[in-house]
């Protein structure tokens, strides 16, 4: 298989792909200097939503790579004043290697994937959230080794989170489990679906969540959301469920009290703050992956 041009789901990566990006970021992490893979050149990167991670990781990161980032938001760009997506995409491509988009609309993010001449990344979308899901594998690579046959489970809000490490996580070999309350549960998976969370996190060696209500749902539904997600907190208890050494991963921001325990949060019983700082090496791994010349390219 070729190196990808774009990443917008993870399911454009193939199994040795994947495992050459986390060879590729565990190296990067232990020398985060040695890469000039950006040497002279810039990436532009649009937030259309708020982020904290993504943002600070894929512009240190871009840096690390000897490259510039572009940071672009909605309201300094004509795409907000009705400019098209093809037009957008066919000027950030001339001055651009990479194209990164946050984005709460997919049709915009498949128009850029579809006119971009560059590849385009997805920096979270209603849908998926791939750039996450590569930090959550080499998080769990770091902890576990061999990946192949492991099991995690995803307990909360069935999400673009949930959906992609469970795309991701079946390129590596990862059992997935998501477990979720009905209405909750999202259905094109490739995870095994459980509505008890105690019995989902049976025999696993990571539990993983996210918030109860994330940017892209409404805020009149939170009240109904936190109610019917009660039960899928990562607690110590919970914890105890799952084989021995089990660890809480949690893609952040939390709401400590709400779906992780302070204690939890944390403890040392979680991996959360390293699966934050991964997001980094995963993602510069990816851009190293993405601009490295392909076959077809001559
Ligand atoms: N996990 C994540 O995407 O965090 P941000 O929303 O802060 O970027």
């Amino acid at each position: 298989m070729p190196a990808p041009h774009h990443f917008i789901t993870g399911a454009e990566l193939d199994a040795d792909r994947l495992d050459l990006l986390l060879h590729r970021a565990a190296a990067l992490k232990e020398a985060p200097q040695s890469s000039r893979a950006l040497e002279g050149r810039t990436v532009a990167l649009i937030f259309q939503k708020p982020s904290t991670r993504t943002r600070t990781s894929f512009e240190s990161g871009v840096f690390e790579l000897g490259g510039h980032p572009m940071i672009l938001r909605p309201d300094e760009m004509q795409l907000t004043r009705g400019e098209s997506v093809k037009d957008t995409a066919l000027v950030l491509s001339r001055h651009s290697a990479v194209i990164g988009l946050r984005t709460g609309d997919e049709d915009q993010l498949n128009g850029l994937a579809e006119h971009a001449s560059v590849p385009v990344v997805n920096m979270l979308s209603p849908g998926h959230h791939p750039c996450q899901a590569i930090a959550d594998l080499l998080t769990l690579k770091e902890a576990l080794g061999d990946l192949k046959g492991r099991t995690i489970t995803y307990v909360g809000d069935g999400n673009n989170v949930a959906r992609s490490l469970a795309v991701v996580g079946e390129i590596a070999g990862l059992k997935v489990r998501i477990a979720a309350p009905s209405g909750y549960q999202i259905t094109d998976t490739p995870a095994e679906l459980f509505e008890d969370p105690v019995e989902a996190v049976k025999g696993a060696d990571a539990i993983y969540t996210d918030v109860w209500v994330s940017m892209s749902d409404d805020e009149s539904s939170a009240a109904a959301r936190r109610e019917a997600l009660h039960d899928y907190a990562i607690t110590d208890e919970l914890l105890d469920h799952a084989n021995d050494g089990a660890f809480a991963l949690h893609c952040l921001p939390a709401h400590p009290g709400e779906e992780i325990t302070e204690s939890v949060l944390y403890g040392d019983r979680q991996r959360i703050w390293d699966q934050a700082e991964n997001r980094r090496h995963a993602q510069k791994a990816l851009l190293e992956l993405l601009v490295s010349p392909r076959a077809e390219d001559g």
